[in-house]
């Protein structure tokens, strides 16, 4: 008989929304059956989540006052979190396995408290255990002794152990932490590369601190990460999100278009941000669609082309968001124990949700204002960007490819490419796309995981991804 997971099974409860994030559920909410309204995948994993920016700040603390600032800023406003809800929610859904089919990696009684899902164990297991403060000696991590505070690392945590009513694990729980972690470390730095000046309503990194700054700050953050990555001592999920943090860097190279060398992040003209202008120094034609095929013909079919770019275009897409999401999910099936093809089907649903989340992030910015994305809006086509829309607009128009190759980057460009996505449905083509990710990030669900609260949650979160508005 399958366990009921969490005690809002029945229970309608009522609850005070804060994040933008939470006003998006609830607009898709509308849009599903009636047994998803009073189930609102936060309230699954509230405890987590609302102690999950004061976990991360004991992560990071750095005995630095400047630092410390920089690094926590973007902790300090509501994101959307998207990233460590749904490793939450996999984490307690994946606990409906039984456990005798979770036998994957090693088991040690010792830890095991008595609680309704665990307590029949009798071989050993490191599921259970918390992550450890530190591995090697700690005048060794910090380089100096006695310790400096100017050099001390992460707090010695008071591990919350293991959540008895909802299954979650405490390595599951930190690598919710460090997926956020890396997530914000990646936002600090691309704020840098967009000449970005707003991020969730306010000035971002770069602007308040300095570029200098954010860039250091993101550093620590990832070097914060990795060593609590290394602490949950599994060797496969320290190799997976080392690699997505890789992908990361990889997918936002596949992306650079503006070379530019300028010290000046921008000059404004007549209230208008410009960007400055391309250094030229390195040939951009290494960054465009044609760089992942050896397939590129000069002249070749129009179709065949805009095949090429999809390629190129998905694959930067996979490294640089849906890579974090899916190896994170993979991640925490293995601090589960499930088998292979469990960890197989949650990894692929991490990437569906992934690409389908990034598809709807590249529409909204020709669909939404920049007062309602809390950042500026039409911002790719000003970086010289080519997404999903103008893809599918490019597909209609063959005299968009000028544009493309060029960056956007004469008078007019962004303006003229603006129009033709109207004109050729570039937004509601791309929506569509995106729906086809969802509908397979549905299925990965269903394949593997037991009919749960949790489950309902997970798909609740993957459609609420489609009608998202910021
Ligand atoms: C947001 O994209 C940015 C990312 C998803 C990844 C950025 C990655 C890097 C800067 C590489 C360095 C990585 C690390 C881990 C330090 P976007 O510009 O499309 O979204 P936005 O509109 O929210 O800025
Ligand atoms: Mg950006």
């Amino acid at each position: 008989m399958l366990r009921v997971c969490g005690r809002l099974a029945g229970v309608r409860t009522q609850v005070r929304y804060k994040s933008s994030f939470a006003v998006a559920l609830d607009a898709a909410s509308k849009l599903v059956s009636p047994r998803l309204l009073w189930n609102n995948p936060i309230s699954l994993v509230s405890n987590e989540m609302n102690t999950l920016a004061k976990n991360i700040m004991a992560l990071i603390g750095s005995g630095h006052p400047t630092l410390n600032r920089v690094s926590s800023y973007y902790f300090e406003t509501e994101g959307k979190k998207v990233r460590p809800l749904l490793v939450l929610l996999l984490s307690r859904a994946l606990s409906e396995i039984p456990l005798s089919e979770r036998d994957r990696i090693g088991i040690d009684t010792s830890d095991v408290p008595e609680d309704p899902i665990y307590s029949k164990l009798s071989a050993n297991t490191t599921m259970f255990d918390t992550p450890v403060n530190n591995i090697s000696p700690l005048h060794i991590l910090h380089g100096i002794k006695p310790l400096n505070p100017l050099t001390k690392g992460p707090e010695p945590q008071t591990q919350p152990g293991f959540d008895r009513e909802r299954g979650i694990l405490p390595k599951q729980r930190r690598l919710a932490e460090v997926v956020e972690m890396i997530h914000t470390a990646s936002l600090l730095h691309d704020d840098v590369i967009d000449y970005s000046d707003t991020r969730r309503g306010r000035p971002s990194g770069n602007v308040a601190f300095s570029n200098k700054m954010a860039v250091l700050a993101g550093d620590f953050l990832l070097g914060r990460a990795t060593v609590a990555i290394s602490r949950l001592q599994n060797p496969e999920v320290v190799e997976l999100m080392s690699n997505s943090i890789a992908n990361l860097v990889e997918g936002e190279f596949m992306q650079l278009k503006n070379m530019a060398v300028d010290e000046q992040p921008y000059v404004t003209e007549n209230g208008k941000k410009q960007l400055p202008a391309s250094s030229k120094k390195l040939d951009i034609k290494e960054h465009d669609y044609r760089v992942p095929s050896k397939d590129f013909k000069e002249g070749m079919p129009h179709e065949e082309l805009i095949n090429l770019a999809f390629e190129y275009y998905l694959h930067k897409t996979y490294l640089k968001t849906a890579s974090l999401i899916s190896k994170s999910c993979r991640s925490a099936a293995i601090l589960s124990g499930a088998r292979e093809p469990v960890i197989e089907q949650c990894y692929d649903f991490g990437r569906n949700i992934g690409i389908c989340f990034q598809l709807v992030d590249d529409l909204l910015d020709f669909s939404v204002s920049a007062k309602e994305l809390g950042k500026p809006a039409g911002a790719d086509l000003k970086l010289g960007i080519a997404t999903a829309p103008v893809l599918f607009a490019w597909k209609e128009d063959p005299s968009l490819g000028a544009l493309i190759q060029r960056n956007f980057s004469h008078e007019g460009d962004v303006e003229t490419t603006f129009k033709a996505v109207q004109k050729h449905d570039g937004v509601k083509k791309t929506m569509e796309f995106a729906k086809e990710y969802r509908n397979k990030a549905l299925k990965n669900l269903h394949e593997v995981l037991p009919e749960s609260d949790c489950r309902s949650a997970l798909e609740f979160l993957t459609n609420s991804i489609v009608t998202r508005k910021k």
